[in-house]
């Protein structure tokens, strides 16, 4: 198999989903098969489900940051890590987690496309979002000491849209001009939630390299240039020639 070369002429985009985090013990979407205790999982990750049921969605994320604080990072993870001490300002890294997993390793230019876990906002006032590992696991849910109102994870919702200066970001990382070529990789992620999926085809139109890396074929696999099929904790770390 080629090897992805990160040289000092390449730059680098890596999309990360659940995949990513999956060997290190925390569930993909559809390694629930998108339910949670028989909800499916828009029911307990959506606006409308929050307005129906808070303490529910409460219980929900209560779970996952329970089982997102017992856990480590990958050797996926890892491998991520030692491909941005070798790039610096040429790697970007877009993920679909809100484990936090990433920075846990080390990496330190990540895009939280979908929010973090392990922080809280408020549904009713403006107030800024703030670090959290509070557990409400027997349908409370939580107020906000400043309006009263409910308080909601800081995760990027079913229906709801990215922060905008996370996607000027990610946009401005494809389309800069300093002479060096793009490689997009993206790893762990089914290819079905968008904008995330589209990804792929804004390299394609700058004319970038296309990397997947996924247990399953994915829904876009076909806008790849390249396939490697496996797990990325065992793919990622002998994929890429650092030179
Ligand atoms: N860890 C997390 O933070 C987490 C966990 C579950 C869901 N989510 C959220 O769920 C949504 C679903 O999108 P998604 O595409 O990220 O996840 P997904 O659950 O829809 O799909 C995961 C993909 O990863 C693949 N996969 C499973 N194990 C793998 C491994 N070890 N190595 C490589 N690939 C593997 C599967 O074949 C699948 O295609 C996202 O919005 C994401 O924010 C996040
Ligand atoms: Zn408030």
């Amino acid at each position: 198999m080629e090897p992805l070369v990160l040289d000092s002429r390449t730059r680098l985009l890596v999309l990360t989903g659940a995949g990513v985090s999956a060997e290190s013990g925390v569930p993909t979407f559809r390694g629930m098969n998108g339910l949670w205790e028989n909800h499916p999982v828009e029911a307990v990750a959506s606006p409308e489900g929050f307005d129906a049921d808070p303490a529910l969605v409460w219980r929900f994320y209560s779970q996952r940051r329970g089982g997102a604080a017992d856990v480590k990072p990958n050797p996926g993870h890892d491998a991520l890590v030692r491909w941005e001490q070798h790039l610096g300002d040429r790697f970007l890294l877009a993920t679909q987690n809100v484990d936090g997993l990433h920075e846990r390793a080390g990496s330190q230019r990540v895009v939280a496309m979908h929010g973090h876990l392990f922080r809280t906002k408020c549904a009713d006032c403006r107030r800024a979002p703030f670090n959290d590992t509070s557990v409400h696991p027997s349908g409370t849910v939580p107020r906000c000491d400043q309006c009263n109102g409910r308080l909601r994870p800081d995760i990027v919702w079913f229906g709801e849209s990215l922060a905008s200066e996370d996607l000027e970001r990610i946009g401005d990382f494809i389309s800069r001009r300093d002479g060096t070529r793009l490689v997009f990789l993206a790893a762990g992620t089914s290819g079905a939630v968008w904008p995330a999926a589209g990804l792929v085809d804004q390299v394609r139109a700058v004319r970038g390299d296309t990397w997947l890396v996924n247990f399953e074929s994915a829904a876009n696999t076909e806008r790849f240039h390249h396939f490697v099929q496996g797990r990325s904790g065992e793919v990622l770390p002998s994929l890429a020639a650092l030179s």
